[in-house]
């Protein structure tokens, strides 16, 4: 087969680099890919967005799957625009996707089928949304509508931080029309799991657990970014509570979209937060996580390519999907001054030192044959141990011996699992 995906980060290089061992595809491309992807599948220049020289190219070299792995061409209908020329694409339609575009959406079909998740009130005016706001107390989360590159959500420790968020959300308008609704919404304390499923329709097969590091610093100081590191299994959360998750939300979230007519086919993400009161939804994403996939298809034993024809067939049920036991912890390798602005084009050196980890690309291009910086987050080193000790230990390593000036990390990944 000939398979095309879609993006160019951290996630796409893993989802490449697990579709690349599939011994049914015979050529692979990505568009627009980066400096890692290209050696693995051919970097087509054609972005995310363009729709119609996707579909076109797609045409001109006989693609059987167009995988689409970003939210903003999920949300924007690039699989609906592919299905209207006839050509297969894994991935949800647009009336699903906006499970991830539209947090009103996603917290009102919550509340329709009583899924938990933290209690909220939505808006579409500033006025009365301040006037909420006032009437409640800090912390308290502001929530942009719309996509807003992971940067939409403010969870503010004082009412002063809580208004200035809603200011620049709905007067300022810093989100463009991702901001004319808000969520203002309770805030709720406790781990995170990061919960993604295979889903079918109404088939829902979860994928290994995992936890993503938000913020920028160590011990979660600083502000959020789009992942700053991630390791699975969670050892120390029981599956009772994986199973808790799957029976109260995502199993009936899924079930849900069906009754709304939007069945959702491709990759359900569930952010959760395991608080003192049970698993509640913060947010669903309707695709695959980045850096959450970079440690779970290195731990995914089944031809991921067979996932998506099953998903794509109706047939996910009969499909068997195998985890290995091993651990996964994957360090970000960001650039000096993200999520603020970072110079780009700087030399990365010591790629060749690497020892065991993969690595995966997400902000990387290659200039005259030198792979340079080209994004906040540079790489994600994967470390893969017998346990999340050993994955730790080989990631840091090699996270150790690639250099570039400004190179930021944080240290303390994964240490959740091991206090
Ligand atoms: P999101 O972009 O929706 O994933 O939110 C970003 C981060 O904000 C989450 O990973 C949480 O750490 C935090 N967050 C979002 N909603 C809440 C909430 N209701 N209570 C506490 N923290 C939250
Ligand atoms: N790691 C968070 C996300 O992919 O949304």
């Amino acid at each position: 087969m000939r398979v095309l995906v879609i993006g160019r980060g951290g996630r796409e290089h893993a989802i490449v680099w697990a579709l690349s061992k599939s011994p049914k595809i015979s050529k692979l491309f990505c568009a627009p890919g980066n400096g890692g992807i290209a050696g693995l599948a051919e970097c087509v220049p054609i972005t995310e967005l363009q729709f119609e020289e996707i579909s076109t190219f797609a045409k001109e070299q006989a693609i059987d799957l167009v995988m689409v792995a970003p939210d903003d061409p999920l949300a924007a209908g690039l699989v609906d625009h592919l299905e209207s020329k006839g050509i297969e694409a894994f991935g949800p339609r647009a009336n699903a996707a906006i499970i991830e575009g539209s947090k009103v959406f996603m917290k009102e079909l919550l509340k329709k089928y009583s899924i938990p998740t933290a209690a909220y009130e939505t808006f579409d005016a500033y006025e009365p949304a301040l006037a909420y706001l006032r009437s409640q107390k800090a912390p308290i989360v502001i929530k942009a509508d719309g996509l807003a590159a992971g940067k939409g959500v403010t969870v503010a420790q004082t009412m002063e931080e809580a208004e200035a968020a809603l200011r620049d959300i709905m007067v300022d308008q810093v989100f463009g029309k991702s901001g004319a609704s808000v969520v203002i919404e309770e805030f709720l304390t406790g781990q995170e799991m990061s919960l993604l499923a295979f889903v079918d329709g109404s088939t829902v097969r979860l994928m290994v657990p995992s936890q993503d590091h938000k913020p920028v610093f160590d011990n979660d100081k600083g502000p959020n970014t789009g992942g700053m590191g991630t390791y699975s299994p969670l050892p120390h959360i029981p599956e009772s509570i994986v199973q808790e998750a799957l029976v109260n939300i995502v199993q009936p979230t899924a079930d849900a979209m069906v009754k709304e007519g939007r069945p959702f086919k491709g990759v359900l993400y569930a952010g959760l937060i395991l608080t003192p009161n049970g698993v509640k939804t913060i947010e669903f994403n309707a695709r695959f996580g980045d850096p959450e996939t970079q440690v779970i298809l290195p731990r995914l034993k089944t031809d991921l390519l067979d996932i998506f024809l099953a998903i794509n067939n109706g047939t996910l049920a009969e499909q068997p999907i195998e985890w290995s036991e091993d651990a996964a912890v994957c360090v970000i390798v960001a650039s000096g001054g993200y999520p603020g602005p970072y110079p780009k084009g700087l030399p990365i050196t010591g790629l060749e030192n690497v020892q065991d980890s993969l690595v995966f690309h997400a902000g990387t291009a290659l200039e005259n044959g030198q792979i340079v910086t080209n994004g906040g987050r540079v790489l994600g080193i994967t470390g893969i141990g017998k346990d999340i000790v050993e994955a730790r230990q080989k990631a840091y390593a090699d996270a150790d011996r690639i250099h570039f000036d400004g190179k930021h990390y944080r240290t303390d990944i994964a240490m959740k699992a091991l206090k």
